[in-house]
Order: C-alpha cells, then structure tokens, then sequence
C-alpha cells in the first residue's frame, strides 16, 4: 500500500525508494514486480535481508511497514545506524516500556495515521467550523472481517493475537485524540474470538469510551463482521441549541476510495457529499513535506490512550474478579 502511494507522490516530491529491507524472499520479489510496474522507469532499490546491510542510514528516511511487535527494535536498529527521520505504522508499539524506549531514540519519529489525513475528516472539521458546532460526543466504528487473517496468525506475537484495542481502534483513538485531546478511559471491555478450531481471547470484539473533558468519545471495533464498516458520528449544537450530527463514511483504501459526509439539522438530512478519500497518500505526503501533525509527541499521547483502555479493563476484571471471591467467602 505504502508503495502504490509513493507512485503517486513521485510527481510531487522528489523522493527515490533506496532500499528494500526484507527477510521473505516471496514478499520481496512480489515487492518487486510491484516497484517495477509502479516505477518502470527507475532503477529498482537494493534488496536486502536484514537492515545492518544497509550501513550508514544517516540520509536516509525508514519506514518501518512491519509486524507491530518489531516497531520498537526496528526503530531502535535504524536510529542506531544513524537514521534521523522514522516513520511508524500504527499501533506504534505494543507497550508501555517500547513507548518509554521510543521516547529515547535521537531521531524525528512520524506515526502514519492515515485517518488524520482523510478528506472525511477535513469535510467534518469544515462542518463543525461552518456551522459553530460544539461537539457533546463522537462515535467511532471500526470494523471488518479479520478472521482468515487471524486464522493464518497475521500480526501474532507467537501464538498471541493482538489485542482487539491495537488492531482497528488505534485509528479511531488517534482521531478521538485529534478532535478532543487528552481523554482519561471510563470504560473498556473486549470479547474472545472464536474461530472454529481456536479461541483468541480479547481479539473478537472492542468497545471504549473515553471522557474529554466531559465530552464523550466511544469506540467499538468488531473483527468478525463480515462487511466492513468504518465511520465517526459527530452529535452537537450550536450556540442556539439547534442539534447537529455529522455521519462521515471512510474510504475502504484497497477498494474505489470514495468517502462520504452527511450533515443532518434536527435529525433532517442538509447537505451531503462524496469525496476522493485517498487519506494514506496524503499522510506520506505530510510526513515527507515535514507538515505532519502527527509527530512524536502526537504518537505519544495517542498511543499511551490504547495502553490506558488495556490495563482499564484488567483492572476492572481484577475487582470484579476480587468481588466474586468475596461474595464466594
Ligand atoms: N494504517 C493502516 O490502515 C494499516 C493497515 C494494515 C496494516 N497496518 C500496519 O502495518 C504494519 C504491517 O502490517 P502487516 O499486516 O502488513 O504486517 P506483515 O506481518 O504482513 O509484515 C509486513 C512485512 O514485514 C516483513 N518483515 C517481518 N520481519 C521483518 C524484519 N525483521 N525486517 C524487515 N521486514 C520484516 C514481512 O516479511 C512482511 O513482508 C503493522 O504495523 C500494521 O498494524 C496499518
């Protein structure tokens, strides 16, 4: 997908693809055909297995499109061979600690959250300012068919599946975060998967709310849906109290990449619109132009938001836990 995306760009920005680092023969040569269709007329990029092959990376900008659990060492490789521009997948790491750790690494690390850089989420941040609305929550859902997926362990750590919070809703927290700021988690709850042979726990189905500041924001992710469905709901007033609600459709990227805004006044249908949602070419643009708002310190606050969801609800299974053995005694 990154790929594709610099094709696109390449008219813009004046950028050239050095390096392929991959381990999986099968992979680099599909990356390659790719390269070449997508760059016919380019030198193809050095392939190589593992990164220490590359040498000195200090003119050089990674980007990291790699299993989660490998984010941290990763970035920690390429800085140490004195790579000063990162860009990170999202969730961008798989704790607390690697967050700590990421924190440390001397170079400008750059989540890419496409979401950020919808044109989705531009239509609805123009409503908001067009119509003076103030927002009293915001609803997010982010789902999809993840069991073929699953069943083959794609994103596992070991036999691990990845926790339901670090799959989808790491997009729809990273908007939260963008529209509201800091939000403290007042409930988390997940459900096992279950496939037919396997139960993955935590991995099924997701809710979280979140409160900033007051204003709510609830997310719910079901990875055994057989349709997708991405979207955010906007509900607030004006200064006159008139309700709004603002529906906005995310593009499914591998498919025709048209979104679509619904702007209802008192529950009645006002404007509504399609729009070209290509929104990971446009955060690789941002990131590459140095115009990203989603920076390190944007990564940091977002990412420490999933960890919060995460240990909310094993505290909360830890009491009701404790709870049940005490009605037991
Ligand atoms: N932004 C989005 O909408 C979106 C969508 C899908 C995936 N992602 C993210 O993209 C990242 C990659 O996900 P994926 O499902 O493509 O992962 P994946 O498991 O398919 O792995 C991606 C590639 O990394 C290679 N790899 C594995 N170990 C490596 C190593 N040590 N050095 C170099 N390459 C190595 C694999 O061979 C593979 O080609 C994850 O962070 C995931 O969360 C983001």
């Amino acid at each position: 997908m990154h790929l594709k995306s610099y094709a696109k760009l390449s008219a813009r920005l004046k950028i050239r693809i050095a390096y392929l680092v991959e381990p999986n023969d099968q992979n680099a040569a599909f990356w390659m055909s790719l390269y070449q269709e997508l760059f016919p007329a380019s030198e193809k990029p050095a392939w190589v297995r593992v990164v220490t092959a590359v040498g000195d990376l200090e003119n050089y900008i990674s980007d990291l499109c790699v299993p989660n659990h490998i984010h941290y060492s990763m970035a920690a490789a390429v800085s140490a061979l004195g790579c000063r521009d990162i860009i990170l997948e999202k969730p961008s790491v798989t704790n607390m600690d690697e967050l700590a750790g990421l924190s440390r690494l001397k170079a400008n690390i750059f989540l890419q959250e496409n979401y950020i850089h919808s044109d989705v989420v531009k239509s609805v941040e123009k409503i908001m300012h067009l119509y003076n609305i103030r927002v009293n929550n915001m609803r997010f859902v982010f789902s999809k068919d993840r069991t073929r997926d699953s069943a083959e362990g794609r994103g596992f750590t070991g036999h691990e599946a990845p926790h339901n919070f670090m799959v989808e809703l790491p997009h729809s927290i990273a908007l939260a975060y963008y529209f509201l700021g800091q939000g403290n988690c007042t409930y988390a709850a997940t459900k096992n998967m279950i496939l037919c042979d396997r139960i993955l726990p935590k991995h099924g189905e997701g809710t979280i709310i979140f409160s900033h500041k007051g204003v709510l924001s609830s997310h719910y992710s079901n990875l055994q849906q057989e349709s997708r469905e991405r979207f955010i709901t906007v509900s607030g007033e004006d200064i006159r109290g008139v309700k709004f609600k603002i529906q906005g459709e995310f593009a499914k990227i591998s498919d025709d990449l048209i979104g679509k805004v619904d702007l209802y006044r008192e529950g009645q249908l006002l404007h509504s619109e399609r729009m070209l949602d290509d929104s990971l070419t446009n955060s690789l643009y941002s990131i590459l132009d140095a115009d990203s708002p989603c920076n390190f310190s944007f990564l940091y606050a977002s990412t420490k938001h999933i960890f919060e969801a995460i240990q909310y609800e094993e505290y909360q299974e830890a009491s009701e836990k404790f709870e049940n053995q005490l009605g037991r005694s």
